[in-house]
């Protein structure tokens, strides 16, 4: 299958997602047993995720889409971004951030960091994909959907140069 210049092959098949998510999904429901979350999933890649996941949580909950303030394409650029996009006050809030993709890991250390200094109560990740490098960063996920190697994958809201995002299933490139 191709996407843009590139050939890419399936990995994960959408029923796999599906099935992964509604574990996912569990926890989180017990975990935040008598809590009222705050989601935070992070555009544009989490857009699928978030939506199947946060449809499965039958917790009295809110959701507010974030982005980074300067996009660097596929490639981690090690830069600090900043959120915008948050219209609700986090003060003393449970916040869950929505991340489709740890690769380094350090998008999300300075998202942790940033939200923390705005008073949360408290602030945990659930990552749909985490890659090898992500697992020696010092901030972790609570919860994570699938470890993979250091391949890049696209489909279910992953893009490749933008394309992609629309693919039901996961594929990695070949
Ligand atoms: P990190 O700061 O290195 O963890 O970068 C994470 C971000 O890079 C993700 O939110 C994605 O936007 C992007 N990214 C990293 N790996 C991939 C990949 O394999 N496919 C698509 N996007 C990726």
């Amino acid at each position: 299958m191709k996407l843009h210049d590139l050939e890419f092959e399936l990995f994960i098949p959408a029923a796999g997602i599906h099935e992964k998510i509604q574990q996912l999904a569990a926890q989180i429901q017990q975990d935040y047993n008598g809590k009222t979350p705050l989601f935070l999933p992070i555009l544009n890649g989490s857009f699928v995720f978030a939506a199947d996941l946060i449809r499965l949580i039958q917790l009295p909950c809110r959701v507010s889409f974030v982005k980074h303030s300067s996009y660097h394409g596929t490639i981690s650029s090690g830069k600090l971004k900043t959120l915008i996009g948050l219209s609700e006050s986090l003060f003393n809030q449970d916040i869950i951030i929505v991340e489709d993709i740890m690769d380094t890991g350090l998008t999300l250390s300075k998202v942790v960091e940033e939200l923390r200094s705005l008073g949360t109560r408290s602030v945990e990740i659930v990552t749909l994909i985490r890659k090898e490098a992500a697992r020696k960063h010092a901030v972790q996920p609570r919860y994570v959907g699938f470890d993979i190697q250091d391949e890049f994958v696209a489909g279910y809201g992953l893009d490749y140069e933008g394309f992609g995002r629309n693919l039901p299933d996961i594929y990695r490139k070949r």
